[in-house]
């Protein structure tokens, strides 16, 4: 039985037949773990039992999932990326998995991950082959939609190699509605914007955030610092464009969280934790589970971090300060009052020199002019910094390559307080 809300937006899209999205997921970023990143196509069970792309793969992150505490605080998409299939369809047209590494079937898997309470998402390409070679869903859509309706798949990552790159503005929305048409809720992430982007087209966003629950609007992340930095420059860069089509149901897609890999130190696990909740991004991590150091899986499962994440109100953050190799992005987050947000607030030295740099700046040039203050806490340390005017410093120390993350909680007007209180969207 679907939760009524989703019976109404499927009623409400039956009601009006329109191609577009209201599948009413995703309401807050989708958080889970995605293959590729760590595991890309390792297809050779018998050199690499324990890494290729495989029923037992999987099996054991929805157990490390379920039961080492990622579940509990949000993650719940358990994607499989590129290279799950067969190399042919099967004799009536249909998808299948490669048989030798998935020896039970997708919709046995399926079940295993949603027996361990959580949710199950597929890769496919809208094109003629993946990005790895395998078949792609042109000629098939609509029964390549059926398919993974009966799989139990509740997540559809679509990429978009080998196809045409302005067919992309009419094949996204076509396998959406699909999707839809099945009757299964599916959140459904799409790279539409980033390849046409990529190659000199000017991405239809309106379109875009009608159709699809997430997209990627960059290159893939990989293993290192500088990969980071630079998708957080790309974000920057072109902040004013693509922040105000992120909103509950609809975000931009900066790729996965690689904490726990071989690139990243802990300062750095906690900047890529801490810039991806203030730009409102999915936490869709890549790494194993089975074996991740605890300094990182606390990094990862730190709840006040992804409270942020996960603010209801679904506002995107930006950059609003620069100087030195020295950054502050900022996210306007519940509560609110008089038209004043709250704000998470990160402090991200990018500096070398050994030793953690002082900053001080005052919140009033940070954008916080909220007149009786906030409430400073900080959320890797637990370090409340007491209460702070819009004239006062937010003064800090910030180690390199390595971040501050505040929330800012705002204070309510002395005389107001009796007769308004903060406003928290329901559920919050
Ligand atoms: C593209 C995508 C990646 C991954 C690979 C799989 O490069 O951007 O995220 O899905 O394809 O082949």
């Amino acid at each position: 039985m679907l939760p009524r809300i989703q019976q109404l937006f499927l009623l409400l899209l039956g009601v009006s037949g329109a191609i577009c999205l209201e599948n009413g997921l995703a309401r807050t970023p989708p958080m889970g773990w995605m293959s590729w990143e760590r595991f890309r196509c390792n297809t050779d069970c018998m050199a690499y039992p324990d890494e290729c792309i495989s029923d037992k793969l999987f099996r054991e992150i929805a157990d490390a999932m379920s039961s080492d505490g990622y579940a509990d605080v949000g993650y719940e998409y358990l994607i499989i990326d590129d290279c799950w299939l067969a190399h042919n369809r099967d004799a009536n047209g249909k998808l299948q998995p490669d048989a030798s590494r998935f020896p039970n079937g997708m919709l046995d898997l399926s079940d295993y991950i949603h027996s361990k309470g959580l949710k199950f998402g597929l890769y496919e390409d809208y094109g003629n082959f993946t990005c790895a070679g395998y078949p792609g869903i042109i000629g098939h859509m609509e029964d390549d939609a059926n398919t993974f309706a009966s799989w139990g798949v509740d997540y559809v990552k679509l990429d978009g190699c080998y196809a045409h790159l302005h067919d992309m503005d009419i094949g996204y929305p076509a396998f959406g509605d699909y999707l839809n048409r099945t009757g299964r809720p599916m959140v459904y992430s799409c790279s539409w914007p980033v390849y046409q982007e990529f190659n000199g087209i000017k991405p239809d966003y309106e379109a875009i955030i009608k159709t699809c629950n997430l997209w990627r609007n960059y290159g893939d992340i990989q293993d290192s610092w500088n990969d980071v930095l630079s998708i957080i420059d790309y974000y920057a860069s072109k902040q004013d464009e693509i922040i105000p089509h992120a909103g509950p149901g609809h975000w931009n897609d900066p790729d996965m969280l690689i904490i726990g890999n071989y690139g990243l130190s802990k300062d750095q696990s906690k900047a890529q934790m801490a810039l991806w909740s203030v730009m409102a991004s999915p936490l869709i991590m890549s790494n194993d589970l089975r074996s991740i150091g605890a300094e990182f899986k606390a990094i990862l499962q730190n709840k006040k971090v992804i409270a942020v994440n996960q603010d209801p109100l679904g506002m995107q953050g930006r950059r609003v300060y620069q100087s030195d190799s020295v950054e502050v992005w900022t996210r306007p987050i519940t509560p609110v009052q008089d038209g004043q947000y709250s704000y998470a607030v990160v402090v991200l030295n990018r500096r070398t020199d050994g030793t953690p740099y002082r900053f001080s700046q005052s919140l009033q040039k940070l954008g916080l002019t909220n007149p009786a203050g906030y409430a400073f806490e900080e959320l890797f340390d637990g370090v409340t910094h007491g209460e702070l005017l819009p004239s006062d410093n937010l003064d800090v120390r910030v180690n390199p390559s390595g971040v501050k993350m505040f929330r800012a909680e705002l204070k309510a007007k002395a005389e107001d307080t009796n007769h308004r209180p903060l406003i928290f969207p329901v559920g919050y």
